[in-house]
């Protein structure tokens, strides 16, 4: 991984503590840091915190003649390969979807050419305040700039909604991705993640117990090798992950629907981690079914196959499966391998309590034509990562 220059903005909000963290690591993995201070941020932590992690003298006023001796702000600007704004305070955001310039950090956004990424970080009630989501959306159409997170959560506050600052090593690997060094940059991965729902009626469906965590794990390892990830998802509770482009889906149809378009834009790398309802209902009744009888027959129809259909192509991407048994896990992950011709399957005993299905940890073995590995247990995120390094080494042996 290349050494790069990083830009560190911190403005006033608690979270200012976790960016001291977030300097260690950086500093940890090679990079240089220099760390910019708002007023408000030093009512929260001091420069002397931020200039023993970052070795370097940390700038909090635009006029300060001393400092502009040395290193002046526009010097700096030009300095930074990367901006970090973080956290990014509600008033920061304002002030910088507005183009000011009214002290060092937004000065040295406007006289920056290096990408800045702003990391919100507030109350949930401040974020959804539609005065800052008019200017998140200024933001966003901006090209220099990215919006990481925020995460939901608790608050320091109390409340609980969307607003957190991401975790500093979730920065980090944003961080490393955006800098196009990681293993995967450059290759566009998709990844099916959750559950699909089948309906029956306008109030029920037909579904299952996965809660996405795995194909979420995925599209973060994904991310943090570097790869342009396209997340096609079932219904789930789960926070978008930053840097991910999250597609949402409803029905094995639309999983196909949606996957197929995301496939066509390019693809290098297929995986299918979601579980998706084999059989749909065959019609599903415009109103609600009433309970007249003591039995009632559900006529149900084969739904399309998202995975088999994408490794079907004429010039399909790097395509893994997923397996979801209960018995004969082997033998059953080596028969779809090659019925479906995949690359690789991933077969998860979900017959183990506390592993595969809704829960935090998972271990797999994973087949390929000439071999196998086992990962776990362990968590979702460690096997995803054990997985991206493994599908990665097939494709660089593939050339
Ligand atoms: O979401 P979590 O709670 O984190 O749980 C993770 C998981 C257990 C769901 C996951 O690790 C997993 O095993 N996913 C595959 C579940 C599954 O449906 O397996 P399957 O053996 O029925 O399907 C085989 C493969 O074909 C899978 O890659 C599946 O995504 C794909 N498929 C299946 C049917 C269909 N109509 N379309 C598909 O693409």
């Amino acid at each position: 991984m290349a050494a790069r220059r990083i830009l560190l903005g911190i403005t006033g909000g608690i979270a200012a503590y976790k960016s001291a963290e977030l300097v260690r690591l950086l500093k940890k993995a090679g990079h240089s840091v220099r760390v910019v201070m708002t007023a408000g941020a030093e009512a929260f932590i001091t420069p002397l915190t931020f200039q023993a992690l970052s070795g370097e003298p940390v700038r909090t006023s635009l006029l300060d003649p001393e400092a502009e001796s040395g290193m002046g702000h526009i010097e700096l600007a030009k300095w930074a390969d990367q901006v970090v704004i973080a956290p990014a305070s509600a008033d920061f955001i304002a002030r910088l979807a507005q183009g000011m310039a009214d002290d060092l950090l937004a000065t040295l956004c406007s006289a920056t050419e290096a990408p800045i990424a702003v990391v919100p970080a507030m109350n949930q009630a401040m974020w959804g305040n539609h005065r800052t989501q008019r200017n998140i959306r200024l933001l966003e159409e901006d090209p220099q700039i990215s919006i990481w997170g925020p995460d939901r959560g608790e608050q320091a506050c109390g409340d609980v909604g969307a607003g957190r600052m991401l975790e500093p090593v979730e920065l980090a690997g944003l961080i490393e991705q955006s800098g196009d060094t990681g293993p995967l940059a450059g290759r566009r991965v998709v990844i099916t993640a959750g559950p699909t729902r089948e309906p029956i009626d306008p109030v029920r469906y037909i579904s299952n117990h996965s809660s996405g965590k795995m194909g979420y794990a995925l599209a973060e390892a994904a991310r943090d090798a570097g790869a342009d990830v396209v997340l096609v998802s079932g219904p789930v509770n789960l926070t978008a992950p930053a840097g991910v482009e999250v597609r949402t889906v409803e029905t094995a149809e639309d999983m196909l629907r949606v996957s197929s378009s995301a496939v066509d834009e390019g693809c290098d790398v297929f995986i299918a981690s979601a579980a998706v309802a084999d059989y749909r209902p065959e019609t599903c009744a415009g109103d609600k079914i009433k309970k007249t009888s003591q039995e009632m027959a559900l006529p149900l129809v084969r739904n399309p196959d998202t995975l088999a259909t994408i490794a079907a192509r004429d010039n399909p991407p790097f395509t893994v499966g997923f397996a979801a048994e209960t018995a004969d896990v082997e033998k059953y992950a080596l028969d779809k391998l090659q019925r479906k011709k995949l690359r690789m399957i991933v077969a998860n005993d979900v017959s183990v309590p506390g592993l595969g299905f809704n829960s935090e940890n998972n271990a797999v073995t994973v087949f390929w034509p000439e071999g196998r590995e086992s990962f776990g247990p362990d968590s979702k995120r460690q096997i995803a990562g054990h997985l991206m390094a493994l599908i990665r080494n097939h494709l660089e042996a593939a050339g």
